[in-house]
Protein backbone atom coordinates (compact mmCIF):
# COMPACT_ATOMS: atom_id res chain seq x y z
CA UNK A 1 0.00 0.00 0.00
CA UNK A 2 1.27 3.45 -0.96
CA UNK A 3 0.85 7.35 -0.39
CA UNK A 4 -0.81 8.17 -3.64
CA UNK A 5 1.00 11.75 -3.18
CA UNK A 6 4.29 10.74 -3.17
CA UNK A 7 3.97 7.40 -3.81
CA UNK A 8 6.01 6.26 -0.81
CA UNK A 9 4.99 2.86 1.82
CA UNK A 10 2.78 4.27 4.51
CA UNK A 11 5.44 2.85 6.85
CA UNK A 12 7.89 5.89 6.19
CA UNK A 13 4.39 8.46 7.24
CA UNK A 14 4.16 6.72 10.42
CA UNK A 15 7.63 7.23 11.18
CA UNK A 16 7.26 10.69 10.38
CA UNK A 17 4.35 11.89 11.87
CA UNK A 18 4.90 15.45 11.70
CA UNK A 19 5.25 15.57 7.93
CA UNK A 20 2.77 17.95 6.18
CA UNK A 21 0.91 16.31 2.82
CA UNK A 22 3.12 18.45 0.14
CA UNK A 23 6.49 18.20 1.77
CA UNK A 24 6.80 15.29 0.06
CA UNK A 25 8.94 17.15 -3.27
CA UNK A 26 12.85 15.51 -3.67
CA UNK A 27 14.43 18.58 -2.22
CA UNK A 28 17.40 19.20 -5.00
CA UNK A 29 20.23 20.22 -3.28
CA UNK A 30 21.52 17.43 -2.01
CA UNK A 31 24.49 16.03 -3.86
CA UNK A 32 27.38 14.93 -1.92
CA UNK A 33 30.92 14.46 -3.38
CA UNK A 34 33.82 13.29 -0.48
CA UNK A 35 36.82 13.53 -2.78
CA UNK A 36 35.78 10.00 -5.28
CA UNK A 37 33.00 9.13 -2.93
CA UNK A 38 29.59 9.51 -3.87
CA UNK A 39 27.39 8.33 -1.08
CA UNK A 40 24.37 6.77 -2.61
CA UNK A 41 21.81 8.58 0.10
CA UNK A 42 22.28 11.75 1.96
CA UNK A 43 21.73 9.82 5.61
CA UNK A 44 24.73 9.44 7.21
CA UNK A 45 24.81 7.27 11.03
CA UNK A 46 26.46 9.55 13.36
CA UNK A 47 29.79 8.13 15.43
CA UNK A 48 28.22 7.60 19.11
CA UNK A 49 31.06 6.08 21.87
CA UNK A 50 29.92 3.08 23.10
CA UNK A 51 26.58 2.36 20.81
CA UNK A 52 27.56 2.53 16.69
CA UNK A 53 30.23 -0.77 17.01
CA UNK A 54 30.73 -2.57 13.98
CA UNK A 55 27.38 -4.62 14.63
CA UNK A 56 25.16 -1.50 14.95
CA UNK A 57 26.93 -0.30 11.86
CA UNK A 58 26.75 -3.34 10.09
CA UNK A 59 22.76 -3.54 10.52
CA UNK A 60 22.19 0.18 9.88
CA UNK A 61 24.14 -0.25 6.19
CA UNK A 62 22.06 -3.31 5.58
CA UNK A 63 18.83 -0.92 5.70
CA UNK A 64 20.79 2.07 4.07
CA UNK A 65 22.95 4.65 5.00
CA UNK A 66 25.41 7.12 2.79
CA UNK A 67 28.17 6.93 5.14
CA UNK A 68 28.35 5.62 8.55
CA UNK A 69 31.38 6.93 10.95
CA UNK A 70 33.35 4.40 13.62
CA UNK A 71 33.41 5.51 17.53
CA UNK A 72 36.25 8.14 18.21
CA UNK A 73 39.00 6.79 18.82
CA UNK A 74 42.02 8.80 20.90
CA UNK A 75 45.02 9.00 17.83
CA UNK A 76 48.03 8.84 20.52
CA UNK A 77 45.80 5.27 22.30
CA UNK A 78 45.60 3.78 18.63
CA UNK A 79 49.15 4.58 17.92
CA UNK A 80 50.24 3.06 21.03
CA UNK A 81 47.84 0.45 20.95
CA UNK A 82 48.92 -3.23 19.50
CA UNK A 83 47.30 -3.64 16.41
CA UNK A 84 44.52 -6.69 16.76
CA UNK A 85 41.73 -7.90 14.15
CA UNK A 86 39.44 -6.85 17.01
CA UNK A 87 40.82 -2.98 16.39
CA UNK A 88 40.66 -3.14 12.88
CA UNK A 89 37.05 -4.54 13.08
CA UNK A 90 35.94 -2.05 15.81
CA UNK A 91 37.70 1.29 13.70
CA UNK A 92 36.09 -0.18 10.03
CA UNK A 93 39.13 -0.66 8.52
CA UNK A 94 38.80 -1.04 5.11
CA UNK A 95 35.25 -1.75 5.33
CA UNK A 96 32.90 0.15 2.35
CA UNK A 97 31.11 3.09 3.11
CA UNK A 98 32.83 3.82 6.77
CA UNK A 99 34.75 6.89 8.18
CA UNK A 100 37.12 5.93 10.80
CA UNK A 101 37.07 8.87 13.35
CA UNK A 102 40.35 9.97 15.02
CA UNK A 103 40.69 12.31 17.73
CA UNK A 104 43.20 13.93 19.43
CA UNK A 105 45.38 17.60 20.22
CA UNK A 106 49.39 16.89 19.22
CA UNK A 107 49.78 16.66 15.48
CA UNK A 108 52.39 13.73 15.51
CA UNK A 109 49.72 11.50 17.10
CA UNK A 110 46.50 12.75 14.97
CA UNK A 111 49.39 12.18 11.37
CA UNK A 112 50.60 8.57 12.73
CA UNK A 113 47.33 7.65 13.52
CA UNK A 114 45.55 9.10 9.94
CA UNK A 115 48.74 7.47 8.25
CA UNK A 116 47.90 3.67 10.71
CA UNK A 117 44.44 4.00 9.53
CA UNK A 118 44.65 4.75 5.41
CA UNK A 119 47.46 1.38 6.01
CA UNK A 120 44.50 -0.73 7.63
CA UNK A 121 42.38 0.33 4.55
CA UNK A 122 40.47 3.41 6.26
CA UNK A 123 38.56 5.06 2.98
CA UNK A 124 37.59 8.21 4.98
CA UNK A 125 39.14 9.63 7.76
CA UNK A 126 37.55 12.04 9.94
CA UNK A 127 38.57 14.33 12.50
CA UNK A 128 36.72 14.76 16.13
CA UNK A 129 36.40 18.26 16.91
CA UNK A 130 32.63 18.27 18.13
CA UNK A 131 33.03 15.88 21.13
CA UNK A 132 32.09 17.75 24.91
CA UNK A 133 32.92 15.19 27.20
CA UNK A 134 35.20 17.06 29.97
CA UNK A 135 37.61 14.11 30.12
CA UNK A 136 38.28 14.87 26.02
CA UNK A 137 37.81 18.96 26.55
CA UNK A 138 40.29 18.84 29.49
CA UNK A 139 43.22 17.35 27.65
CA UNK A 140 42.43 19.90 24.87
CA UNK A 141 40.79 17.71 22.65
CA UNK A 142 37.22 17.13 20.50
CA UNK A 143 35.36 20.13 20.89
CA UNK A 144 37.69 22.60 23.15
CA UNK A 145 40.06 22.72 19.72
CA UNK A 146 37.33 25.23 18.49
CA UNK A 147 38.74 27.71 21.05
CA UNK A 148 42.20 27.52 19.71
CA UNK A 149 41.34 27.88 16.05
CA UNK A 150 45.44 28.28 14.82
CA UNK A 151 46.55 24.70 17.07
CA UNK A 152 43.32 22.91 14.91
CA UNK A 153 43.99 23.76 12.05
CA UNK A 154 47.40 22.70 12.83
CA UNK A 155 45.76 19.09 13.16
CA UNK A 156 43.54 19.39 10.65
CA UNK A 157 47.06 20.01 8.20
CA UNK A 158 48.88 17.36 10.13
CA UNK A 159 46.31 14.81 9.18
CA UNK A 160 45.70 15.86 5.72
CA UNK A 161 49.33 16.03 4.57
CA UNK A 162 49.68 12.34 6.09
CA UNK A 163 47.30 10.85 3.74
CA UNK A 164 46.13 10.31 0.17
CA UNK A 165 42.00 9.54 1.59
CA UNK A 166 39.60 12.50 2.08
CA UNK A 167 39.46 13.67 5.24
CA UNK A 168 36.45 14.87 6.80
CA UNK A 169 35.63 17.64 9.87
CA UNK A 170 32.70 17.02 12.64
CA UNK A 171 32.16 20.04 15.26
CA UNK A 172 30.19 22.09 16.51
CA UNK A 173 28.68 25.49 16.28
CA UNK A 174 31.29 26.90 18.45
CA UNK A 175 32.21 27.08 21.56
CA UNK A 176 29.77 28.54 23.70
CA UNK A 177 27.56 31.62 22.46
CA UNK A 178 30.45 34.37 22.60
CA UNK A 179 32.33 32.07 20.23
CA UNK A 180 30.39 30.60 17.25
CA UNK A 181 33.08 30.30 15.23
CA UNK A 182 32.17 27.18 12.89
CA UNK A 183 32.07 28.93 9.65
CA UNK A 184 35.35 30.49 9.75
CA UNK A 185 36.89 26.97 10.76
CA UNK A 186 35.08 25.27 8.36
CA UNK A 187 36.35 27.74 5.67
CA UNK A 188 40.16 27.25 6.89
CA UNK A 189 39.86 23.82 7.39
CA UNK A 190 38.47 22.96 3.53
CA UNK A 191 41.37 25.53 2.56
CA UNK A 192 43.50 23.01 4.24
CA UNK A 193 42.22 20.30 1.97
CA UNK A 194 38.89 18.67 4.24
CA UNK A 195 36.19 17.37 2.06
CA UNK A 196 33.48 17.45 3.94
CA UNK A 197 32.27 19.15 7.42
CA UNK A 198 29.59 18.10 9.77
CA UNK A 199 27.79 20.42 12.05
CA UNK A 200 25.92 19.25 15.19
CA UNK A 201 23.80 22.54 15.91
CA UNK A 202 24.75 23.09 18.97
CA UNK A 203 27.76 25.13 20.92
CA UNK A 204 29.89 23.06 23.41
CA UNK A 205 28.60 24.61 26.16
CA UNK A 206 25.23 23.63 25.16
CA UNK A 207 26.30 19.42 25.56
CA UNK A 208 23.10 18.25 24.62
CA UNK A 209 20.72 20.34 26.22
CA UNK A 210 18.14 22.57 24.10
CA UNK A 211 17.68 22.02 20.62
CA UNK A 212 19.86 22.26 17.69
CA UNK A 213 19.68 25.10 15.66
CA UNK A 214 19.99 24.76 12.17
CA UNK A 215 19.51 27.69 10.86
CA UNK A 216 22.63 28.36 12.40
CA UNK A 217 24.55 25.78 9.96
CA UNK A 218 23.36 27.93 7.40
CA UNK A 219 26.14 30.39 7.96
CA UNK A 220 28.87 27.13 7.42
CA UNK A 221 27.04 26.11 4.23
CA UNK A 222 27.91 29.88 2.47
CA UNK A 223 31.31 29.63 4.20
CA UNK A 224 32.33 26.74 2.31
CA UNK A 225 32.13 24.97 -1.33
CA UNK A 226 32.43 21.63 0.29
CA UNK A 227 29.42 19.42 1.05
CA UNK A 228 28.11 19.65 4.62
CA UNK A 229 26.27 17.44 6.92
CA UNK A 230 23.52 18.93 9.42
CA UNK A 231 23.57 16.77 12.57
CA UNK A 232 21.12 17.28 16.08
CA UNK A 233 17.69 15.99 16.90
CA UNK A 234 16.88 14.46 13.14
CA UNK A 235 15.07 11.68 14.24
CA UNK A 236 12.36 10.99 11.28
CA UNK A 237 11.62 12.45 7.60
CA UNK A 238 10.02 15.77 9.27
CA UNK A 239 13.07 16.72 11.00
CA UNK A 240 15.28 15.87 8.38
CA UNK A 241 13.33 18.04 6.08
CA UNK A 242 13.24 21.06 8.37
CA UNK A 243 17.07 20.68 9.20
CA UNK A 244 17.84 20.80 5.51
CA UNK A 245 15.67 23.40 4.32
CA UNK A 246 16.88 25.84 7.51
CA UNK A 247 20.27 24.88 6.67
CA UNK A 248 20.52 23.98 3.43
CA UNK A 249 22.93 21.55 3.69
CA UNK A 250 23.97 18.56 1.67
CA UNK A 251 22.88 16.14 3.96
CA UNK A 252 22.02 15.23 7.31
CA UNK A 253 23.75 13.19 9.91
CA UNK A 254 21.72 10.91 12.28
CA UNK A 255 22.80 9.71 16.00
CA UNK A 256 20.41 9.09 18.59
CA UNK A 257 17.52 8.60 16.22
CA UNK A 258 18.45 5.40 14.98
CA UNK A 259 18.42 3.77 18.67
CA UNK A 260 16.07 1.01 18.25
CA UNK A 261 15.64 2.28 14.63
CA UNK A 262 18.50 0.71 12.62
CA UNK A 263 16.17 1.25 9.53
CA UNK A 264 15.60 5.00 10.03
CA UNK A 265 18.37 6.30 7.94
CA UNK A 266 16.94 4.44 4.98
CA UNK A 267 13.18 5.69 5.73
CA UNK A 268 14.61 9.07 5.93
CA UNK A 269 16.59 8.94 2.67
CA UNK A 270 13.81 7.31 0.86
CA UNK A 271 11.12 9.98 1.75
CA UNK A 272 13.99 12.46 0.69
CA UNK A 273 13.56 10.52 -2.55
CA UNK A 274 17.00 9.20 -2.79
CA UNK A 275 16.62 5.52 -2.15
CA UNK A 276 13.67 2.48 -2.12
CA UNK A 277 11.89 2.75 1.32
CA UNK A 278 12.72 0.21 3.41
CA UNK A 279 10.54 -3.26 5.06
CA UNK A 280 10.33 -1.90 8.60
CA UNK A 281 9.90 -4.80 10.60
CA UNK A 282 7.04 -5.52 13.12
CA UNK A 283 6.41 -8.50 15.16
CA UNK A 284 7.83 -11.54 14.42
CA UNK A 285 9.93 -10.58 12.07
CA UNK A 286 11.50 -7.56 14.57
CA UNK A 287 12.07 -9.66 17.08
CA UNK A 288 14.33 -11.88 14.96
CA UNK A 289 15.81 -9.21 13.47
CA UNK A 290 16.58 -7.73 17.30
CA UNK A 291 17.84 -11.31 18.26
CA UNK A 292 20.04 -11.81 15.60
CA UNK A 293 21.72 -7.72 16.26
CA UNK A 294 21.95 -9.71 19.98
CA UNK A 295 23.89 -12.75 19.01
CA UNK A 296 26.11 -10.58 16.88
CA UNK A 297 26.80 -8.07 19.90
CA UNK A 298 27.63 -11.17 22.12
CA UNK A 299 30.07 -12.60 18.82
CA UNK A 300 31.76 -9.67 18.76
CA UNK A 301 32.26 -8.48 22.37
CA UNK A 302 32.15 -12.26 23.77
CA UNK A 303 29.03 -13.27 26.29
CA UNK A 304 29.78 -11.38 29.58
CA UNK A 305 30.42 -8.11 28.03
CA UNK A 306 28.20 -8.76 24.64
CA UNK A 307 25.02 -9.28 27.28
CA UNK A 308 26.24 -5.89 28.83
CA UNK A 309 26.75 -3.70 25.95
CA UNK A 310 23.44 -5.51 24.33
CA UNK A 311 20.88 -4.35 26.82
CA UNK A 312 20.77 -0.97 25.79
CA UNK A 313 19.80 -1.68 22.46
CA UNK A 314 17.27 -4.11 23.56
CA UNK A 315 15.63 -1.52 25.62
CA UNK A 316 15.95 0.81 22.79
CA UNK A 317 14.29 -1.84 20.20
CA UNK A 318 11.16 -2.08 22.97
CA UNK A 319 10.62 1.44 23.74
CA UNK A 320 10.62 1.76 20.11
CA UNK A 321 8.11 -0.60 19.50
CA UNK A 322 6.41 0.74 22.01
CA UNK A 323 6.49 -1.75 24.42
CA UNK A 324 9.19 -0.01 26.86
CA UNK A 325 6.90 -0.94 29.71
CA UNK A 326 6.10 -4.29 29.00
CA UNK A 327 6.09 -6.73 32.15
CA UNK A 328 8.69 -9.01 31.07
CA UNK A 329 10.76 -6.09 30.09
CA UNK A 330 12.67 -6.25 33.19
CA UNK A 331 12.91 -10.25 32.37
CA UNK A 332 14.43 -9.47 29.59
CA UNK A 333 16.62 -6.97 30.56
CA UNK A 334 18.36 -8.98 33.33
CA UNK A 335 18.46 -12.55 31.18
CA UNK A 336 21.52 -13.77 31.74
CA UNK A 337 20.98 -16.89 29.36
CA UNK A 338 21.67 -15.74 25.85
CA UNK A 339 19.34 -18.78 24.36
CA UNK A 340 16.35 -17.58 26.04
CA UNK A 341 16.68 -13.69 24.64
CA UNK A 342 15.31 -15.08 21.55
CA UNK A 343 12.06 -16.45 22.71
CA UNK A 344 11.62 -13.16 24.98
CA UNK A 345 11.81 -11.14 22.59
CA UNK A 346 9.14 -12.81 20.49
CA UNK A 347 7.04 -13.36 23.36
CA UNK A 348 6.90 -9.49 23.82
CA UNK A 349 7.44 -8.65 20.57
CA UNK A 350 4.35 -10.65 18.91
CA UNK A 351 1.80 -9.94 21.87
CA UNK A 352 2.29 -14.00 22.32
CA UNK A 353 3.06 -13.08 26.26
CA UNK A 354 0.18 -10.88 26.48
CA UNK A 355 -2.33 -14.13 25.69
CA UNK A 356 -3.88 -15.68 28.57
CA UNK A 357 -2.67 -19.12 28.97
CA UNK A 358 -5.39 -21.03 28.05
CA UNK A 359 -5.92 -18.90 24.77
CA UNK A 360 -2.20 -19.31 23.82
CA UNK A 361 -2.19 -23.07 24.30
CA UNK A 362 -5.53 -23.95 22.03
C1 LIG B 1 26.45 8.38 23.67
C2 LIG B 1 27.01 9.29 22.61
C3 LIG B 1 28.30 9.10 22.16
C4 LIG B 1 28.84 9.97 21.19
N1 LIG B 1 30.10 9.72 20.70
C5 LIG B 1 30.59 10.52 19.71
C6 LIG B 1 31.86 10.23 19.10
O1 LIG B 1 32.55 9.25 19.42
N2 LIG B 1 32.30 11.09 18.14
C7 LIG B 1 31.57 12.19 17.74
O2 LIG B 1 32.01 12.93 16.88
N3 LIG B 1 30.37 12.46 18.29
C8 LIG B 1 29.86 11.64 19.23
N4 LIG B 1 28.61 11.88 19.73
C9 LIG B 1 27.80 12.99 19.16
C10 LIG B 1 26.93 12.47 18.00
O3 LIG B 1 27.71 12.04 16.93
C11 LIG B 1 25.96 13.55 17.52
O4 LIG B 1 26.72 14.66 17.10
C12 LIG B 1 24.98 14.00 18.61
O5 LIG B 1 24.43 12.90 19.30
C13 LIG B 1 23.82 14.82 18.00
O6 LIG B 1 23.15 14.06 17.03
P1 LIG B 1 21.73 13.33 17.36
O7 LIG B 1 20.82 14.35 17.94
O8 LIG B 1 21.28 12.80 16.02
O9 LIG B 1 22.01 12.23 18.33
C14 LIG B 1 28.06 11.04 20.70
C15 LIG B 1 26.76 11.22 21.17
C16 LIG B 1 26.21 10.37 22.11
C17 LIG B 1 24.80 10.58 22.58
Amino acid sequence: MSDPICDRPFHCIVAAPALAQGDCTRIEHLTIRIANHTPDSPVFLAPMAGITDLPLRTLVRSFGAGLVVSEMVGSQEMVQAKPSTRAKAELGLGVEGTAVQIAGREAHWMAEAARMAEAGGARIIDINMGCPAKKVTSGYSGSALMKTPDHALSLIEAVVNAVSVPVTLKTRLGWDDAMRNAPQLARRAQDAGVRMVTIHGRTRCQFYKGSADWSAIADVVAAVDVPVIANGDIVDAATARQALSQSRAQGVMVGRGAQGRPWQLACIAADLGRTPAPEIPTGAALAELVAAHHDAILSFYGHDLGLKNARKHLGWYLEAAGQGGHPMRRQLMTETRAARIRPLLHDILTGSADQPAQEAAA
